[in-house]
């Protein structure tokens, strides 16, 4: 059974998983000291984990009803992420697995994002196409055997993050951290035609697979700046639904293509904008169009979570990868 424990941003995670089974799990988040910032904090992200680490492993093996005996090797997240936050979590990985004399895997944060469809749906298909849409990245990818092979890179956002065009936009609209679910929320009330936002590098002479973010932010914000100016009420809900159509239109657009041109009969969508409604509600309905099978994870499995790196150091331990040396580093750039 492994252990995987991740802490590369606000949500310390505990997840135990044995052969591709989820056998508990546990997160605890430092979401709401962050929120008076409007930003995750790395100093008050590393503090948090350093309270969380161990009550929240305990917590995850309480859920999983097994012991610290029971570990038989730990993973944990050594990059992409913030460097403080990353080490609580590699020091504490490091100190269990001394102590219970186990291997340690280092694992990528995006590659544990992938790899926890694998805990709910089964062994990933030969190949498939994975849309990554988290608050640090957005890239479309071509992965064939994630313990073994490289993984091919389509295209990446050439600035901004889909989660972070969410969080950014929503600031600027008055609504709480963090701002993705709130945009959700608030989407609901709101019409999506209300203002006809841009869907950025879509036109027949932009790169097929980049994404850009930071002109529809600018977007969003002009129109609420030019709202205000004019004294009239910000209608957030249609500024919200709208946002949240562009994001969804341009991401399940080009995700699909990528299909079709690769000749890829599954798209996976993962990371925590992969728990926004619209993005999965545009994603289920164009798959279906194009006859291509869609995956996306259980929504409490979207968001950082512990069980998203055990079940990438399930696969390396069933792919006999070599294991990390007790002195493994963090590396908080890590590419993919
Ligand atoms: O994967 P994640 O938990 O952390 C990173 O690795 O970045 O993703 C967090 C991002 C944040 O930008 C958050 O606003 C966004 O995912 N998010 C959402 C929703 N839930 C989380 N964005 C839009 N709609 C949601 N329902
Ligand atoms: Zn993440």
């Amino acid at each position: 059974m492994v252990l995987g424990i991740e802490s590369s941003c606000d949500e310390t995670g505990a997840g135990l998983v044995r052969e591709g089974r989820l056998l508990g799990h546990a997160v605890a988040s430092s979401m709401d000291e962050h929120a008076r910032f409007g930003g995750v904090v790395p100093e008050i992200a590393a503090r948090a984990h350093v309270h969380a680490a161990a009550p929240v492993v305990r917590a995850a093996l309480a859920d999983a009803g097994l012991a610290m005996r029971d570990i038989g090797a730990v993973a944990v997240t050594t990059g992409p992420g913030l460097s403080g936050a990353l080490q609580v979590g590699v020091s504490a990985a490091k100190g269990l697995a001394y102590a219970l004399g186990v291997p340690l895997y280092g694992v990528h944060h995006l590659a544990g994002h992938v790899a926890v469809d694998t805990l709910e749906h089964g062994p990933l298909p030969n190949p498939c196409v994975v849309l990554i849409v988290s608050g640090g990245h957005t890239s479309l990818l071509l992965v064939r055997d994630l313990a073994r092979d490289p993984i091919a890179h389509l295209g990446d956002t050439l600035d901004d993050a889909a989660g972070e065009c969410f969080d950014k936009v929503a600031r600027v609209f008055g609504l709480p951290y963090p701002g993705g679910p709130a945009v959700d929320r608030a989407a609901r009330a709101g019409d999506p035609r209300a203002v006809a936002f841009p869907r950025p590098l879509t036109g027949p002479r932009d790169a097929a697979y980049a994404f850009s973010f930071s002109g529809l932010k600018t977007a969003a914000a002009r129109w609420a700046e030019q709202h205000r100016a004019s004294g009239r009420e910000l209608p957030v809900a249609d500024g919200a639904a709208a946002l949240q159509e562009a994001v969804a239109d341009v991401l399940t657009r080009k995700a699909v293509a990528a299909c079709a041109e690769y000749g890829v009969g599954t798209l996976v969508v993962v990371g925590g904008v992969a728990a926004n409604s619209r993005v999965r509600a545009l994603a289920e309905e164009r798959c279906a169009a194009a006859g291509i099978a869609l995956r996306v994870p259980p929504l409490s499995l979207c968001t950082d979570n512990g069980a998203m790196v055990a079940a990438v150091g399930d696969l390396l331990v069933r792919a006999g990868a070599e294991p990390a040396p007790l002195d493994v580093s963090i590396d908080p750039s890590a590419p993919l």
